[in-house]
């Protein structure tokens, strides 16, 4: 027999004679004559309501059942009779999978989100953590979804490279075990040579490789895992994070912008739309402002100010900043948090940044000193997107790297797109945690990624 998912079956509006669940016991409370068991089967929050009766044959196990136990229920699915849910399955059988002993940690209570990160491959069994990883799931598709309805095509970019598209230092080396292992003239393991005799890191954007298909397919975007070994402890960075990466051939920087607001109120919508059940969840447990946050971005149109701008607002604003403010230095997040969450209330895009503070592929403007970069930063979470229009002029960009420090021979590939029929070109990057942080409310990044990985944090 077919297994039923417990979110079809709640979404028929009619009894169903014969169902079949597999799921997890939530909870069970045992009646004189019968028992109720809540079983979750993880296709929804909503747990199905199991009704067992002391007459069926195994009831002595099943009176016994634990939180965490796996089970099979056979059964009819009937109008509930007491409140609280509208359906309940009154079970001919249940069997049981495994029983789960009285030390399964996730007993029912709160647990702290700091706790259940110890236990990272148990907490998606919480309703909480089960609701985040739905939505996750469902924007993922959404993100194909959006490129796809707009003639984007999906780029599979590569995770080892030899390049370094930010240029900030914060690469992860790659080693091998396997011999022949690299050696220094002296004797000691050559790291730096161990990608088959050459160097290589994981990538921190796929940028650099999803321009070369943009100046072939047009419209074109990567998404995917991406890498930066910054040792820092705060709640909105992780060493390896999933980007989203469109990059779109004769776009300028405002076609640029106007595709960043767009995809964000776009998946924002979405989320509304398709996963109601697990967001009411996060309005109604995590922040209570969330839905009113979420409806404000999607309404609004977002503020677009020039770097030189945003500056002076923060000068102006007498703020107790812990970084200084300054005409020339990179925006820290409490200053970008101040611009959107204080100042403007509503998305910012900041644009024109001085060019000392941005990598070298961003397109110089005509004042020789500025570059035409973009950073959207949005309440609660800061920047969500960098990007910016590319230099596609080869003497600039030349004269780019030499001033990075870039030496053009590593960069050859790159530099003969703009020597072959190079034309303006845009791209960003989107942080798909960061989303899912201002989606949810959720205000750790640790929270909304499976597996974080941060500094200590490699077992799971
Ligand atoms: O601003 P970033 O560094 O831009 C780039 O890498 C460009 N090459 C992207 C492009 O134009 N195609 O990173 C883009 C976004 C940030 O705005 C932020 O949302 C996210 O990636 N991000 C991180 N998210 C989590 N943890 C980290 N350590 C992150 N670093 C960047
Ligand atoms: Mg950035």
């Amino acid at each position: 027999m077919k297994r039923h998912k417990i979110a079809e079956l709640l979404k028929t509006d009619k009894p169903v004679g014969s169902i079949l669940i597999k799921g997890w016991v939530r909870t069970k409370r045992n009646a004189k004559t019968f028992s109720f068991i809540e079983v979750n089967d993880g296709s929804c929050l909503k747990n199905m309501q199991i009704v067992v009766d002391g007459k069926t044959s195994n009831y002595h196990e099943i009176k016994k059942l634990t939180t965490g136990s796996a089970v099979a229920v056979r059964g009819k699915m009937v109008p509930s009779q007491g409140g609280g849910q509208q359906w309940e399955v009154q079970a001919t059988n249940i069997d049981i999978i495994s029983m789960a002993p009285e030390t399964f940690p996730l007993q029912k209570k709160r647990h702290t989100d700091e706790y259940l990160r110890t236990i990272a491959h148990l907490r998606p069994r919480t309703n909480k953590y089960g609701s985040i990883f739905r939505i996750r799931s469902e924007l993922a598709y959404a993100v194909h979804h959006f490129f796809r309805e707009r003639g984007f095509r999906y780029i599979h970019t590569p995770v080892i490279t030899g390049s370094d598209c930010e240029g900030a230092g914060e690469l992860f080396r790659l080693t091998t075990l396997n011999p022949p292992i690299p050696m220094t003239p002296d004797g000691k393991i050559d790291y730096s040579k161990d990608f088959f005799g050459m160097e290589s890191n994981l990538t921190v954007s796929g940028q650099l490789s999803a321009e070369m298909f943009a100046l072939a397919l047009g419209d074109v975007y990567t998404f995917g895992p991406t890498f930066r070994a910054e040792n820092s402890n705060t709640s909105r960075h992780v060493a390896e994070f999933w980007m989203i990466e469109p990059e779109m051939a004769f776009c300028d920087l405002a076609g640029n912008m106007n595709m960043g607001e767009t995809l964000i109120k776009h998946l924002i919508s979405f989320t509304m739309d398709n996963c109601a059940e697990d967001l009411a969840l996060f309005a109604r447990f995590v922040d209570k402002t969330l839905m009113n946050t979420l409806e404000n971005i999607v309404d609004s149109e977002f503020v677009r100010i020039p770097y030189q701008a945003a500056i002076d607002i923060l000068l102006k604003s007498k703020q107790p900043f812990s970084f200084p403010v300054a005409h020339g230095a990179d925006l820290q997040s409490e200053h970008e948090r101040y611009l959107t969450e204080k100042h403007f209330k509503k998305p910012v895009i900041i644009y024109d940044y001085p060019k000392t503070i941005k990598p070298f592929y961003m397109r110089l403007n005509d004042d020789g000193q500025t570059v035409g970069a973009m950073d959207i930063i949005v309440p609660r979470i800061g920047e969500l997107v960098g990007g910016s229009q590319r230099e596609e002029r080869l003497d600039v960009l030349e004269q780019q790297m030499a001033s990075s420090d870039l030496s053009p021979e590593n960069y050859w590939w790159y530099l003969e797109s703009r020597r072959f029929g190079t034309v303006p070109h845009s791209g960003f990057g989107l942080g798909f945690e960061r989303l899912l942080m201002l989606v949810t409310g959720v205000s750790n990044i640790r929270d909304v990624i499976p597996f974080p990985r941060t500094p200590g944090n490699i077992e799971f």
